[in-house]
């Protein structure tokens, strides 16, 4: 087969490397890619909302199927425009239709959903500027702190949480008068709960599923998650927490309710569901859909899957998945995100990485990396994700840390306590 992976993060090296490993691969794209895509198959200066130009390529490359990374095209429909499209209808594209994706894309449209399915959520009020007065009566009859999350895309930044009730109604104002844009001309009020995450990875061919190995990332920049939001610093799998016990209310009250709830819709979906979940007192309640894999969980998922990964992308583009097996490594992977100092906020690119050649026992997984004359230079805020399986969780984090110490580029910065929170004390 050949294919053409869109996206150009960690999330995309990690899904390269384990579609690289596939019988069925014959040629491999990525769309636009990085230097650590680079190596695994031919990247191609395509944007991954081109849905022009990635048609033209398809039909020059005899392209079989595109696997959509990240959120953008998916919300934008490139499920659909392939779909529609006679000369390329035959192309497989692995993630849900454009009406699928607004689980991601409005969390208004993901909130009604949850209702309409009795999926466990938090208790929640959608508002206008025309409604303002009732989300303020919402807003009261709420405890702090207050959530209040734009409906549309934001690039993860359209979620706060805010301890004063005054400052909530100022921030609710703000946002619909066009803080955040379009996207917050819906705002959606939530009911704050107290728990730890973790996120849930589905396969979905549309009528049956596998659940994917569990993992939970780190957001915050700073030790003891403090400090700014981030795309995410590191991630562990399996998460403890998340046993049998966990996983089977998961199954039953959460993914099932999910597919089914697709399924009885009409909604045509044949990708990944990401559940960003939270445990309250031992259950699991629905903090946000993602309708893509999570950056950086990918980067332990893919590593942990030991089936062909293809396999079960025809098994989803045939609807067929039931027929195919999912085989889960049993040991634990981790991994921890070099970022460019100063991320999140202003940073340098252009800073060569050196020493990457030196790992023993960890993947290097790029992120924000690029070519510039055969040396390998940062290009983002997130730039390397050093990847390591371990007996335990503790085994895993100390080669992915013993590795990155032999990784070097000028202001390097990483957290040192991924994990902190699972490990045993
Ligand atoms: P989201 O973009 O919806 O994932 O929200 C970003 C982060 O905000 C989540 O990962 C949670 O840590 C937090 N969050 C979102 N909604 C809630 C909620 N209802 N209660 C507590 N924390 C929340
Ligand atoms: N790591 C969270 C996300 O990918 O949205």
């Amino acid at each position: 087969m050949n294919v053409l992976l869109l996206g150009s993060g960690g999330r995309e090296h990690a899904m390269a490397w384990r579609i690289r490993k596939s019988s069925y691969l014959n040629n491999l794209y990525i769309a636009p890619g990085n230097a650590g895509t680079a190596l695994l198959g031919t990247n191609v200066p395509i944007e991954v909302t081109d849905f022009d130009a990635m048609k033209q390529f398809a039909l020059n490359h005899d392209i079989d199927m595109i696997v959509v990374g990240p959120e953008d095209p998916l919300v934008k429909g490139v499920y659909d425009f392939f779909r529609n499209d006679e000369d390329v209808c035959h192309i497989a594209v692995i993630g849900p239709s454009k009406k699928g994706a607004q689980l991601e894309g409005s969390k208004d449209f993901a909130k009604e959903f949850m209702v309409r399915h009795q999926i466990p959520t938090a208790r929640y009020k959608t508002v206008t500027l025309d409604s303002i007065d009732e989300g303020h009566a919402f807003l009261g009859s709420l405890s702090s702190p207050y959530v209040l999350k734009a409906d549309g895309l934001a690039a993860g930044k359209g979620v706060l949480i805010i301890n004063d009730v005054i400052e909530a109604k100022q921030m609710l104002a703000e946002m619909l008068n066009g803080k955040f844009g379009q996207a917050g001309n819906k705002v959606v009020i939530e009911e704050f709960l107290s728990g730890i995450e973790c996120s849930v990875f589905v396969l979905t061919d549309g009528r049956s599923y596998k659940i994917l190995p569990v993992a939970k990332d780190y957001k915050r920049i700073g030790v003891n998650d403090t400090g700014l939001n981030t795309g995410g610093m590191g991630a562990v799998s399996p998460v403890p927490f998340a046993d049998e016990v966990f996983m089977e209310k998961v199954r039953t009250q959460i993914v099932e309710p999910t597919v089914e709830g697709l399924r009885k819709e009409r909604i045509d979906y044949k990708g990944f569901i990401f559940l960003g979940l939270i445990r309250v007192d031992g259950e699991p309640k629905v903090i946000e859909y993602n309708v893509r894999m999570g950056d950086p969980e990918t980067e332990v998922v893919m590593p942990l899957i030991k089936s062909d990964l293809l396999e079960l992308f025809i098994g989803v583009t045939t609807e067929t998945l039931d027929k195919k097996s999912l085989v889960i490594d049993d040991r634990y992977a981790t991994t921890v995100v070099m970022v460019s100092g100063g991320y999140p906020e202003a940073y340098e690119k252009g800073k060569k990485i050196l020493g990457v050649e030196n790992v023993l026992d960890s993947i290097v997984f790029h992120a924000g990396t690029t070519n510039i004359n055969d040396q390998v230079v940062t290009a983002g805020g997130r730039v390397l994700a050093v990847t390591s399986y371990g007996s335990t969780m503790q085994e895993a984090l100390d080669k992915s840390y013993k590795n990155i110490g032999k990784i070097c580029y000028e202001k390097c910065y990483f957290r040192k306590d991924i994990g902190f929170d699972l490990l045993p004390q």
